[in-house]
């Protein structure tokens, strides 16, 4: 069963949290610039160490000082209207955080946010969409797998994606 919290990401007890990155892996704004603040200055150098990755890829570090035992950097499409592939690219970044995920071999639990649907503009119902499916596709293999949205809006729009399944 997905989980659709409104938190912020980097306050979660949970074995793993998504990141959305940039290919750099430099840190940013948003969701990545509250990661790298909660994880401390140690995150900097491991990310940068793993960069730079495409559009569609993930890597995962230690989480240094956040609760969560790893980051997963997973950069996800900027939009530009649905022409260039972003949909495919999104969910290419869901299904290569699983990947890290299984990789690390201990990930019990995982958070993610709404790739992609902060500066880099993709519209946020579709956003939801493609991550609640592919977060189906791994629902048996986690003890938890939540969404984690920043604003009451984006949980709805993640609740809706679900559909009558999140009607608990
Ligand atoms: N916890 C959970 N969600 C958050 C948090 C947080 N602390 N801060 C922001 N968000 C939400 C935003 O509200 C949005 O719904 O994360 C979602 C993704 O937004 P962005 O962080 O802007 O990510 P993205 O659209 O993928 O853009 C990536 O932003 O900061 C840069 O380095 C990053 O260049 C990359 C780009």
């Amino acid at each position: 069963m997905i989980e659709v919290l409104v938190a912020d990401i980097t306050t979660l007890d949970v074995d793993a949290i998504v990141n959305a990155a940039n290919e750099q892996l430099r840190g940013g704004g948003g969701v990545d610039g509250a990661i790298h603040r909660a994880a401390g200055r140690e995150l900097v150098q491991a990310s940068r160490a793993k960069g730079p990755i495409g559009t569609g890829e993930a890597v995962i570090t230690p989480g240094f000082e956040l609760r969560a035992k790893y980051v997963i950097h997973a950069v996800g499409p900027v939009w530009h209207g649905g022409t260039r592939g972003e949909a495919g690219l999104l969910e290419a970044a869901y299904e290569a955080s699983f990947t890290c995920a299984r990789s690390a071999g201990d990930v019990r639990t995982i958070a993610f946010p709404a790739i992609s649907a902060g500066v880099y503009g993709y519209p946020s119902d579709r956003a939801a969409d493609i991550a609640v499916h592919a977060m189906w596709r791994h629902e048996g293999e986690y003890e938890r797998i939540i969404a984690c949205a920043f604003d009451e809006r984006m949980a709805k729009l993640y609740r809706r994606a679900i559909g009558p399944r999140s009607e608990r």
